[in-house]
């Protein structure tokens, strides 16, 4: 929350003279770790969920794993609620604190959207593509959270794959995918500008080998996301006549 000084500060452009109010900083720290760690949750949960690519087994044996079947004989799909509970939670944090740069009055975006045309500046364009994909993940990322919090046992390698192509979710998971792929790398590339993390002795040299690295990171993980997307389509496709039936551990 914006506290009276500050506000004035920011109307009239005149410093107060008192000590100035440390939350709006603060906000902008929090919402640099929330997105630093829901980038990071991000790439290791693609990583993992493309292990379809391996085969149904592997799929099968990673998912028990993170039921900690390990420690409990069968597994507790009530982990991966928790789990989901948590990332849920952070998600709403990151969310919340983002909505204060979304444009106010239907007259703010159309400033913002004349100046963009006017410019045509790539941190612009950048922001542009953060606030849409942001605004896209809101529903979308609240449609799967919830999935995975109260469904936690319907993740498997056939569970998913009916879920993506018989229940007709693979729509949601394409939009899902770019728009998660797009703003977790843009939000990355600010973040390492803003906080000038790899800048060195040569900043600029050093920020445009970011953005390259980046580039690659988004092209590879929209690359996988898509491999592993198509083949639980193939296995949906292919267990339709079975829906519903479940997926059985090959014998070691
Ligand atoms: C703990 C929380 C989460 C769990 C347990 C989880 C689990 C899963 C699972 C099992 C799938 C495979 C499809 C299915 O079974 O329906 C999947 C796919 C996917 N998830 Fe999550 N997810 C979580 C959080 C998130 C978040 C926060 C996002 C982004 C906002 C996300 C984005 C995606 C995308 C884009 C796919 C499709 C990936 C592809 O096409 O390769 N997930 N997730």
């Amino acid at each position: 929350m914006l506290n009276r000084e500050y506000t004035t500060e920011l109307l009239t452009g005149k410093d107060s003279g008192k000590r100035k109010s440390r939350m709006p900083a603060r906000i902008d720290f929090l919402q640099s770790v929330s997105g630093l760690f829901l980038a990071l949750f991000i790439m290791f949960h693609l990583l993992f969920e493309s292990s379809i690519l391996l085969g149904k087994e592997a799929m099968y044996r990673l998912t028990k794993l993170f039921e900690g079947e390990p420690f409990i004989e069968g597994g507790e799909p009530l982990i991966i609620s928790a789990l989901a509970v948590i990332i849920f939670s952070l998600f709403v944090v990151h969310a919340g604190v983002a909505l204060r740069k979304f444009p106010s009055s239907y007259h703010e975006y159309r400033r913002y959207i004349e100046h963009k045309a006017l410019l045509a500046h790539n941190d612009t364009n950048l922001w542009y593509i953060q606030i849409t994909t942001g605004f896209i993940m809101f529903f979308l990322g609240s449609i799967h959270l919830y999935m995975m919090m109260t469904q936690p046992e319907n993740i498997g390698p056939y569970a998913s794959s009916d879920r993506i192509y018989s229940d007709l979710m693979w729509p949601m998971y394409l939009v899902l995918l770019i728009s998660v792929v797009l703003h977790g790398g843009i939000g990355m590339y600010r973040l390492i500008i803003k906080w000038g993390w790899f800048d060195g002795k040569d900043p600029r040299a050093n920020r445009r080998k970011s953005r390259a690295i980046i580039k690659l990171l988004v092209g590879v993980y929209l690359l996988l996301g898509l491999a592993s997307l198509g083949t639980y389509m193939k296995i949906g496709y292919e267990h339709q006549n079975d829906y519903g039936k479940r997926y059985v551990e090959q014998k070691k």
